[in-house]
């Protein structure tokens, strides 16, 4: 088993109200507990933004951190009725937040407007867990690194700090359906994205690397076998504190 910090980080989509604090706060007792055997690992739930602010306030945790799932591009405040900016996103507690998921980009989340939002999460010191991805449609057609090269150049640029960069590659079709990718395909695809986003950004070390999309905790020791994935971007498994922390232990079995 890798010696590397490896990333967990939790995805709750549309899900939870005041009381599922206690999912957060059993993952973190464990995250706690286990911090000597497991050493190197680091755990984060993203949340939805109404509960962030009330659960950093009960948690006060440095073996976890809280994240928010999207923001808006504009810095600070404005008139965009329903939306949240990454000013706001700090201010509650949040230290990361999730940007250019698909559900947003099929949402109308174009790889410009994505890089606007990364460029004011930058600012206001948040990380940033930066998803790609290829749709099934896009796969069939043999289009998969063009896509990912396309979301990487238009939404990355040189100027912006890396350190605060997470990549997330999540292929469409595996979000959600219990579909994984061929782990040996899945390699040259991460290895392929470090080597874009080395020559992209002009550095010669690449951000991290997760993989998203129906992880769980009977697939996740697939993907040690892949040394350059940094981690896991968590969905639906990231829901119940249980399916959660079995990944963990599971992956480093
Ligand atoms: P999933 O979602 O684990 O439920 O497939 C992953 C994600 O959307 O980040």
């Amino acid at each position: 088993m890798t010696n590397k910090l490896k990333y967990f980080i939790g995805n709750w989509k549309m899900f939870g109200d005041f009381n599922d604090f206690k999912i957060v706060n059993k993952i973190n007792k464990f995250t706690q507990k286990s911090k000597n055997i497991l050493k190197k690992k680091k755990v984060i739930l993203c949340l939805p933004n109404i509960l962030i602010y009330d659960f950093n306030k009960k948690l006060k945790s440095k073996f976890l951190s809280l994240g928010a799932q999207n923001c808006h591009p504009h810095d600070k405040y404005g008139p965009y009725t329903g939306s949240v900016s990454s000013f706001m996103l700090k201010k509650a507690g949040a230290k990361y937040v999730i940007l250019g998921h698909s559900e947003n980009r099929s949402e109308g989340d174009s790889n410009i407007l994505i890089r606007e939002k990364i460029v004011s999460a930058l600012k206001q010191k948040l990380n940033v867990i930066f998803c790609i991805g290829e749709t099934l449609k896009e796969k069939k057609l043999n289009k998969t690194n063009f896509v990912l090269n396309q979301q990487i150049k238009h939404s990355l640029s040189k100027k912006i700090n890396f350190n605060k960069i997470i990549i997330a590659y999540e292929p469409v079709w595996s979000i959600g359906t219990n579909k994984i990718p061929n782990i040996s395909e899945l390699k040259v695809i991460i290895k392929f994205i470090k080597n874009k986003l080395k020559k992209t950004l002009k550095i010669k070390k690449s951000p991290l690397v997760l993989y998203g999309g129906s992880v769980n905790s009977n697939n996740v020791k697939l993907f040690s076998d892949i040394k350059e994935i940094d981690g896991f971007l968590i969905g639906g498994a990231s829901q119940s504190s249980n399916k959660f922390i079995d990944i963990i232990k599971n992956y480093y079995k």
